[in-house]
């Protein structure tokens, strides 16, 4: 996978970074963690959508099990909250085996990587959440690891050190990552199974949404949840989180039921508009249409005309602007899509240098920073 501008990044919207509170922020912040595991799909039928990735891995698992054997190793490459944590502990839950959860930053050393493996049980799955973030010598070790099922434990230090081999019991490794383009392909080859996990169709996460509203008890009508839906940019997580603030308003505001005025009512307050894009989003939208003309206009200027840094324009709102088409970056600065001024409502300038000749996809003369 290529690492494109498109894709919401952890550095982008890592919990430190200016998008650590936002409404349609797609890493989980502390409330989503405290209910994200009541909401988890326990088996391969209850995860919504996806289905090329289920397809597969349910062929995979029942293979394996039908062999009496230990699931190949499996990679889930996908942007924040689009299920990877979840299908992790799905498989486990599907294999009949217990899980071990780690992730690359805890592994600091060989030592820490040979510790975890060498108590595993036979069949259990290790799961390693953010795995291009391990150090290079426990990356080293996993490669034999995952192979031979075998690690060398080094005793002793200088020219009297000794490699100690030993013997593993198989397990099955679940690595996810949201960046599969930084993995070592020696890594990446090592795996039996890469799953692609995509964005989420807009009736996919309506479904996510009515799931989640009956195990948190909320009533629920269909437009209601197709309204949440259009707002969550492909991911349920933002979904889930978006249907909590909704839940709010309808209890305090109106009988308890969410409906699509409810909905629409409730995510208007939260200032996040029917594509998803919020008060930051139509900031930088905005400034490129009314104060530049569509652009193009370079990224500092565009910065300054919304009084945020660089950083947040180009990594907290441009990804999902120029994921929308809404947004390119070309080579001679930023431009709005004509899909842009229809969004703000907005007529473009007739003539002239600006507006972009791009597709609906926004994905012409793109940089590839
Ligand atoms: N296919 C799905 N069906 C129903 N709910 C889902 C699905 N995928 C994800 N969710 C819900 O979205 C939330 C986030 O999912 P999860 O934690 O698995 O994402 P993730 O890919 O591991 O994110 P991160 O990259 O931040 O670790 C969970 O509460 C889960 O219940
Ligand atoms: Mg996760």
């Amino acid at each position: 996978m290529n690492r494109d501008d498109t894709t919401d990044t952890p550095a982008a919207e890592g919990p430190a970074g200016p998008a650590a509170e936002r409404l349609v922020g797609s890493v989980a912040d502390r409330d989503d963690q405290a209910v994200e595991a009541a909401l988890r799909p326990k088996d391969l039928d209850e995860f919504i959508g996806q289905e090329k990735v289920r397809e597969q891995l349910d062929l995979v698992l029942r293979a394996a099990r039908a062999r009496g054997a230990t699931a190949d190793h499996v990679l889930l490459s996908g942007a924040p909250g689009l299920g990877k944590t979840t299908l992790s502990m799905i498989i486990a839950a599907e294999m009949g085996a217990p899980i071990r959860i780690t992730s690359g930053p805890a592994i600091q050393h060989a030592g820490d990587l040979a510790a975890i493996l060498s108590s595993l049980q036979e069949g259990e799955v290790l799961f390693l959440d953010e795995i291009h973030r391990m150090s290079r010598p426990a990356e080293e070790m996993l490669y034999m690891a995952m192979e031979d099922f075998r690690v060398d434990v080094i005793v002793g230090k200088g020219p009297g050190a000794t490699a100690i081999p030993l013997e593993l019991p198989p397990f099955t490794l679940v690595g996810a990552t949201t960046r599969a383009g930084l993995l070592p392909p020696p890594l990446r080859d090592r795996f039996g199974f890469t799953a692609h996990m995509e964005y989420y169709e807009p009736a996919e996460l309506q479904r996510v949404i009515h799931r989640s509203a009956s195990l948190l008890d909320v009533e629920i009508d269909p437009d209601g949840a197709a309204e949440i839906a259009g707002r969550s940019r492909g991911t349920p997580r933002i979904a889930n989180r978006l249907l909590r603030r909704v839940r709010d308003y309808a209890q305090v505001k109106a009988d308890g039921v969410i409906t699509r005025e409810i909905s629409a009512a409730a995510l208007g307050v939260y200032e996040v508009d029917g594509r998803g894009l919020d008060r930051l989003d139509r900031a930088v939208l905005e400034a490129l249409l009314k104060l530049f003309g569509g652009g193009p206009v370079g990224l500092s200027t565009l910065a300054v005309a919304v009084g945020e840094e660089r950083e947040t324009v180009e990594e907290v709102a441009e990804p999902f602007l120029v994921r929308e088409g809404l947004l390119a970056r070309t080579p001679r600065g930023r431009v709005a899509t004509p899909a842009a001024w229809v969004h703000l409502g907005l007529t473009a300038p007739t003539g002239g240098g600006s507006g972009a000749r791009t597709g609906a996809n926004g994905q012409q003369d793109l940089f590839g920073t």
